[in-house]
Formats: C-alpha cells, structure tokens, sequence
C-alpha cells in the first residue's frame, strides 16, 4: 500500500478560519439534534411517562445491546417545516445491534402528535423499510401511534408510496426471511394496526397497547356500541381472545426483553465475505476536517487530504493516479474492511468519467464495496467536451452505477449539482446510504449559474420580441432566483425532505460509514452483470 501525505499548514490563517467556521456548522447541527431529540412538548412528554411509558429514545436504548452505537436515520426530518411541530417527522428510525445483530428499528414517538403520520413520517417509515430490505435486516417497529394525521390524510394515505406501503413492505420482507416484529407499546390504529398484524410476532404491553382497526369513538359513530379501549383491543383480549398479538408484556422493559429474547432465537445469519484486516486508526486526525473544508470564499484541498483522515492508516492504493485527475479512485481499509473510493477533485471531464466507469466495474467484479465522496459542480461543458462526446462518457459511469452490484455509500462532501450528482452515487442510484456534511450544498446548478441562465433567456426573450429588460427587472430575477436556491440548496432544505438519510459531523464519517457497512454485509452481494472493460 502506498500512503498519502499531508501538505496541510495548520498554523496558516486559512485553516484556523476554516475550521471557526466547520465547527460553529457542527455546533449548529448538535444544537437542532439535541432539540429534536427531546421528542414533543414538555407537558405531553410529562403526560406519556406520568402513564408508566419509557421515551421513544430511552425504549431503542434499552433494547439495543448495552453501550453499542445506535446508528440514527434522518434525525431532522421536518425540521423548518410543520412550524417544527413534528421533531424527527415524529418517528425514530435507525440501525442498532440486537444479540450481534444489525437491526432495523422503527419506532413511533407519541408524544409528537400522537405519533400519527404526515407525509415525512411516510417518507421516514419507507426509508427505513427499504434500507431493511436492501440490507437484510430484521425489523422492530415499537408502535405508539394514532395512525394517519387526519388533517394531511391526502399526502399520507392515497398514493404508492404513502401508508399501505408500510404492510405491503412487511409482507415482503417477512417472504424473504427479513424478521418482522412489533413490540405494540401505545395505540395502534385504524391502518396502524396492520403494523402488529403483519408482524412475525407481535408484544403487547398490558394496560397500555391496543390494536383496533377503529376506535372507540368512530365505532359508537358507526354501530352505536359502546365499548372501552381495553375491552376493544387490549393486550389481554389480543393475547387472549383475538390471536393478534403473541405476547403479553407487564410493561415497557418487559416488552423489550421479550422482543431481545426472540432475537435470541432467530436462525444465524450467512454474511458476506469481506476481506478483513486488523482495524486501523486513520494516519491524521479526523479532527483536522474542520480545518480542510472551505469556508465560503476558500477552495477545496486536494481531496486525498479528506480521504486520508477517513480511511485505516493512510494506506490508498490509488487506480489510475495520472489519468483524468479530476476523480480519485483507489483501494484503502475502513475499520479494517476493503473499500473503493471515489473522491471528485475538481469537475468531471470524459477522462474521469472513464476512470470512474473502469473502477466502478472493477469494484463490482472484485466484490467490494464503493465510497462516493461527492464534491461535484457537474460535468465539463463547452463545444470541445460536447464534441470530444462527454454525454456519452457520463453515460458510461451512470451505467455502470446503474447496474452496480456491491453496495456502496455517498457522502456528500461538498457540492452536489446536476448530472454530477447521478455519477457519484446520487440518491437515484439506490446508494445503501447517503449522508451530508453540514457544508454541503444541492441542486441542479448554482445559485449564480441559475441566475444567469435565466436572465440570459429572459434576454433573448425581450430580444427576439423587438424589446428588452431593464436593469430593475433583471436585479430582481437575480436576487430572488439566488434566494431560493441558496435556501433550498441547504443541506437542512434536503434532510427536512429526506432526501439524504442524515447530515452528519464530518468527523463522524469513518464511524458512521463503518456502522453502513457493516450493515450491508448482511445481504450477500450478488454476482456483477458486467465485466471489466478497459476505458
Ligand atoms: N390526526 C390528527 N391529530 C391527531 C390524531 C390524528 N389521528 N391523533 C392525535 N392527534 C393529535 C391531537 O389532536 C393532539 O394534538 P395537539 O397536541 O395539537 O392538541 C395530539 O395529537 C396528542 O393527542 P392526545 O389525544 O392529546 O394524546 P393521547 O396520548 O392522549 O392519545 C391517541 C393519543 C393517538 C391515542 C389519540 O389521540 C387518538 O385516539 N387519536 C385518534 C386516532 C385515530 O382515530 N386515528 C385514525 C387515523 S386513520
């Protein structure tokens, strides 16, 4: 293995005001994490455990083995939305280990609303569904929910991907041998009780769950029968009378320790093979990211200074080190495990594109996983690179991605825009995960680039109809169109919409890419559809 240096002055000026401003950025995530994670508002969060209730975080940490890492989802979904009534789309969702095992657990906070579901929760719920499936991961849903959040009903119950997809996504996995189990914690209503109901097996907390397709209220509304919760659907009728629910819990650690006790008894589970090295810690200080990522105004450093503090020892054996150097690609360790990495150094020209085509291809033959480090303004533009057939050349990267066979993972590093973003591994080309730093930006272009597109058209435009623009008009075009894609281009824009599965601290990649990792080993990778072509 050959390592990468660092040429790095971390006395200069630059660096100390780069890494001011990257750690007032991970400051500002922690704060908005701690807000969220505190779940709904102080007095319905008093309420929920004046009732004998574990909080929804305090019930993962109980059922997760004692001090392992609990690998959280999309934590600040909604946030900046809802006027932030719905914290972490009120529903928590994320990777812990159960007896060794990965595991997906999905688990409603009530006191966000009830835990009822508008459209992010949909969102967050499938997410996690699909990281499951993908993955091969047995699921736990702790259910405390009222179901659908009425008021949104057209953007949570009508379409595909809204609520029958939850059940339709567990009878699925559960044919494919993915362990389904519900641990039913609070209500479980209307649709919500398909939840408990297409489970594997299902825990019912005594005095505190119920399962009914229709409540109390609606069913004096409908039959005019007057009937209690508990007489409805409690745990005991449930473990009882009705056959819905197999266990019958004292309380929440009970219900926990019963759903541990039957990950005790799941089959063992055949992993992929995954060359393994002894794990080793990165060459530089991960700590020293804050320091590297530009503050606005500064420029990137060559992105081998990023790589080195995220993979085992420095070891990088680069591929193709010469040739189209706007893409770095090599082989390096992460927590001891065999990687590919993609790391954009500038834009993509034909060259990089088939660099990054011939390694994806080598990856996939060779069974390893991928890393996208994705810091990309898009591809080169320009009569010479049109002419040189660029279009044809992205194509060959996204078609190779596009039929990838190992899992791979994508941090968005810096910038995400345009077709740059299909290459290196964007959310449309099912990366297992896909996670952003802080710093990161996305959209389909710049803000200043879309600014001038669209007053060069609005020109033409006044040009072609005998009139023009005057300078007012086109100031304003430029500011509002500038405004919105600086606002929407925010990495809290995209996490509020789930369209990453989380902003993480940069100094947190390696630990949390090992956790994705680790995880995808649990679904054999499947033999690749291509060979290797040489580019
Ligand atoms: N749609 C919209 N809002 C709902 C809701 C629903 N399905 N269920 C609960 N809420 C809201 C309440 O209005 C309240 O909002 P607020 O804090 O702004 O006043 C908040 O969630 C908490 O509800 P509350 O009833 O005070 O909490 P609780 O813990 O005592 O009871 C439930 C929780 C879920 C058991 C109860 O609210 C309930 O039965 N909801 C209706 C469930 C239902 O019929 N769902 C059908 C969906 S298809």
């Amino acid at each position: 293995m050959f390592k990468i240096n660092s040429n790095i002055d971390k006395n200069s000026v630059i660096y100390g005001q780069n890494r001011l401003y990257n750690q007032k950025l991970a400051e500002e995530l922690f704060n908005k994490l701690q807000l969220v994670s505190a779940g709904g508002p102080q007095p319905l969060r008093e309420k929920h455990q004046k009732r004998g209730k574990l909080l929804v975080r305090d019930r993962i940490n109980r059922l997760i083995d004692a001090n392992t890492p609990f690998l959280e989802l999309s934590a600040l979904a909604t946030i900046n939305q809802y006027n932030n009534e719905f914290p972490s789309a009120g529903i928590i969702t994320g990777i812990g280990l159960i007896h060794g095992r990965e595991t997906m657990i999905i688990a409603n906070d009530a006191t966000v609303k009830g835990g009822t579901y508008i459209h992010e929760t949909i969102k967050k719920h499938l997410r996690a569904q699909e990281i499951a499936s993908e993955n091969h991961l047995p699921c736990i849903y702790l259910v405390d929910s009222g179901g659908i959040f009425l008021p949104e009903q057209a953007n949570v119950f009508p379409d595909k991907d809204d609520f029958g997809r939850i059940f339709y996504n567990q009878g699925r996995m559960s044919a494919a041998g993915i362990p389904q189990i519900s641990v039913v914690m609070g209500s479980c209503t209307a649709g919500g009780a398909y939840i408990p109901a297409m489970s594997d097996e299902t825990i019912i907390v005594r005095n505190q769950g119920t399962i009914f397709l229709a409540g109390p209220p609606l069913v004096k509304a409908a039959t005019g029968e007057e009937v209690t919760a508990e007489e409805l659907g409690g745990a005991l009728v449930h473990t009882s009378i009705s056959g819905v629910a197999d266990h019958l819990a004292e309380n929440d650690d009970h219900a926990l320790l019963i759903c541990r006790n039957i990950f005790e008894h799941l089959p063992p589970k055949n992993k992929s093979y995954l060359p393994i090295n002894e794990p080793k810690p990165v060459l530089f200080d991960s700590e020293e990211l804050y320091g590297l990522i530009p503050a606005p105004g500064q420029s990137w450093p060559d992105v081998r200074e990023i790589i080195v503090r995220i993979i085992d020892n420095g070891d990088f054996r680069e591929f193709k080190q010469n040739y189209g150097t706007t893409l770095v690609t090599g082989f390096a360790r992460l927590a001891g495990y065999e990687i590919g990495i993609l790391a954009n150094n500038g834009v993509l020209f034909s060259e990089s594109a088939l660099k990054g085509t011939h390694f994806i291809e080598l990856c996939n033959a060779r069974g390893i996983p991928m890393i996208f480090l994705q810091n990309i303004t898009g591809f080169m533009v320009g009569k010479e690179y049109e002419n040189g057939g660029i279009a044809k050349d992205g194509a060959k990267m996204v078609h190779a991605l596009a039929n990838a066979t190992v899992p791979f993972f994508t941090v968005i590093i810096g910038g995400s825009y345009g077709a740059g973003n299909y290459a290196m591994g964007g959310r449309a080309y099912n990366p297992r995960f896909l996670f952003m730093w802080p710093n990161a930006r996305i959209s389909v272009m710049g803000a200043t680039q879309a600014a001038q597109v669209l007053i060069t058209l609005k020109k033409e435009q006044a040009a072609a109809q005998g009139t023009s623009v005057d300078d007012n008009q086109l100031q304003k075009i430029e500011n509002d169109i500038f405004e919105k894609y600086e606002y929407e281009g925010s990495p809290w824009y995209s996490t509020s919409r789930l369209w990453d599965d989380g902003i993480i601290d940069p100094i947190q990649t390696r630990e949390v890419l090992a956790l994705a990792l680790v995880s995808s080993l649990n679904q054999p990778f499947k033999k690749p559809e291509y060979g290797v072509f040489r580019m």
